[in-house]
């Protein structure tokens, strides 16, 4: 796929929960190969929502998406691409649902039609690379909070996707482990949106942040002027150009 090819296209979105106030209106928005975007807003502002309409978990009232240039209009059509965006919930508890965590990590590539050897190998792989290589037989239930984050993004990178959308990876996580994570992120070759919280970490990630407000995306000033006075010499003094 060329670089600045549509990923995933949104034209005119509307949406609302049942009989509840618009959460979006009239959304545009795109995202292409080779973006790496941050996105930071209030809590209810409808960050996770978005996501859930981007992988076709929810359907829009009015408006268009397209991904991967192709209209998304029937769930064939999501259940085609889905493998190819991975989705990190918010909530862990909803991304896991095997037993063990190998089984877990490995449900997707099986799934996809992997053999269960060339499965296995990618899930003790990934594992690998998030540092989990123990994990492989630990009860998935019993795990902290933190550690079913972790197990939760093994799950989505074992299916080898073009783009990932990730919800809050950072939550429950401890200091080094949030390391492990920058590190990833920046040494993979891969366009994502992530939704944080945490300014320092999408300034570590993300090369451009958007915010939403009353339904809609905005370029976030604010944390880019928070980028740019550190990108200075004299960065504790608060400057614009
Ligand atoms: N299943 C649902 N039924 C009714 N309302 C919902 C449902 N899911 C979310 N909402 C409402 O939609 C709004 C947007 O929720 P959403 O989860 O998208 O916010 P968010 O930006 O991800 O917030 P946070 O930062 O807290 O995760 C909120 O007001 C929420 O209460
Ligand atoms: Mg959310």
């Amino acid at each position: 796929m060329d670089k600045n090819q549509s990923i995933i296209k949104m034209r005119g979105i509307n949406f609302s929960h049942f009989e509840n106030s618009p959460i979006l209106k009239d959304l545009d928005f795109e995202f292409l190969k080779g973006d790496k975007i941050g996105f930071i807003a209030p809590n209810g502002s409808g960050k996770t929502t978005l996501f859930h309409l981007m992988m076709g978990l929810i359907k829009p009232v009015s408006g268009t998406i397209e991904i991967f240039g192709k209209p998304m209009e029937t769930e064939q059509d999501f259940s085609q691409i889905r493998h190819r965006i991975g989705l990190l919930f918010q909530d862990a508890d909803d991304q896991l649902f095997c037993p063990t965590v190998l089984e877990d990590v490995s449900f997707g590539p099986l799934n996809m039609g992997k053999s269960k050897k060339e499965a296995i190998d990618i899930s003790k792989r990934t594992l690998g690379f998030l540092g989990l290589s123990d994990f492989e037989n630990r009860i998935t239930f019993k795990l902290s909070g933190g550690e079913k984050k972790l197990v939760s993004l093994a799950t989505v990178l074992s299916m080898e996707p073009e783009a990932l959308l990730l919800d809050e990876p950072l939550t429950g996580l401890d200091t080094k482990t949030r390391t492990t994570i920058t590190r990833a992120l920046t040494e993979m070759n891969i366009s994502y949106i992530i939704i944080s919280h945490n300014i320092e970490f999408l300034k570590n990630t993300t090369s451009k942040t958007l915010t939403m407000r009353d339904g809609q995306i905005y370029t976030d000033k604010q944390v880019h002027v928070h980028i740019h006075d550190h990108a200075h010499v004299h960065g504790n003094i608060p400057h614009k150009h």
